[in-house]
């Protein structure tokens, strides 16, 4: 059976495995139609975030995708950024030219709310992998936009991992936790792809070597991005490689078999200083709070590099 591909509008931090995502996305468009790619301070500060969105985009060749700046800093807080992570400039590793690709004078905000008020209700899902800030903030604006979101799928938080920025709080959910908690009581149907899952993605030597094995150019960026982006979950967890976590998001989208999780409520700590940004996930159901996620909890890992490596040899 044919299906006219999903409309998604993805909200970013780039960084590495955003990168990843990004690329995943503009290589399947009989799944997925990205209506417009949307920066958002995270990883490193909104002009990085923004260039490498535009470095990335340029990359896949796919230049007439719309690349929006959003907000500069979390709703409340200071901005925390990851360089530590993903290097200086957030997407450390291989050297890419600077990009000739425009960035869209509107604000991504701007371009959230518009976008859903134009198209059908529940044809547009959001696909936020950095903080939530943006998707909070078009709430916020217009809350006449909120019913008409078909999903939210995002990267963010964890239960089992529990923190890899505090050790309670996944970096997404802890850099803007108003944010989050706006999103997550917000009623829109979610998909969250936590830590527990994402740290099961991880790039092993084989698969990383399967991307530099595709011998394009795209293939022997997402090798140095990974050797790069690798370094540092290695020598924090022992692991046999990075977790790739932002594009489990977009590979939900075009492969859902490749998941499970439970239906769970999630609520967001904003108060706490120990645990800030923790996402108290109700996994064992021992609270009659009402469910409000669809919280992933494990990946069928070779498939996902499978799908993920078939897809950039598109590029
Ligand atoms: C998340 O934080 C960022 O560093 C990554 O890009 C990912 O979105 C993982 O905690
Ligand atoms: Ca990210």
């Amino acid at each position: 059976m044919t299906h006219s591909p999903r409309k998604i509008i993805i909200d970013t931090d780039p960084g590495q495995d955003d990168a990843f995502a990004i690329l995943l996305a503009l290589a399947s468009p009989e799944d997925l139609d990205v209506l417009g790619v949307v920066a958002v301070a995270g990883n490193v500060p909104l002009p990085l975030t923004e260039l490498n969105s535009r470095k990335i985009v340029e990359l896949s060749g796919k230049t007439a995708t719309k690349i929006f700046a959003g907000c500069d800093r979390p709703l409340k807080r200071k901005l925390v950024t990851a360089e530590h992570v993903h290097g200086k400039t957030g997407l450390d590793g291989p050297d890419l030219p600077a990009p000739t690709m425009p960035l869209q004078t509107q604000h991504g905000v701007e371009f959230i709310i518009e976008t859903l008020r134009r198209e059908p209700a529940h044809t547009v899902t959001l696909c936020p992998l950095g903080p939530l800030t943006n998707i909070a903030q078009a709430f916020l604006q217009a809350p006449d936009v909120v019913g008409r979101v078909q999903q939210i799928v995002l990267m963010g938080g964890a239960y089992f991992e529990v923190g890899n920025i505090t050790p309670a709080a996944e970096f997404n959910i802890y850099v803007d936790p108003e944010a989050a908690e706006i999103v997550f009581k917000s009623g829109v149907p979610l998909v969250v792809m936590p830590l527990d899952v994402t740290h099961k993605v991880l790039t092993t030597r084989a698969r990383v070597e399967a991307f530099r094995g595709l011998n394009t150019e795209v293939g022997r960026v997402a090798a140095e991005w990974a050797d790069f982006f690798e370094r540092f979950d290695m020598e924090k967890y022992g692991s046999d490689g990075g977790p790739l976590h932002d594009p489990t998001v977009i590979a939900y989208l075009i492969r859902p078999d490749l998941f499970k999780g439970r239906h769970i409520n999630v609520e967001i700590e904003t108060q706490s200083d120990l645990t800030l940004g923790m996402t108290v996930a109700d996994w064992w159901g021992v609270t009659n709070r009402p469910a409000n996620a669809l919280f992933i909890g494990s990946v069928d890992a070779d498939g996902f590099f499978d799908l993920l490596t078939e897809r950039l040899a598109r590029l």
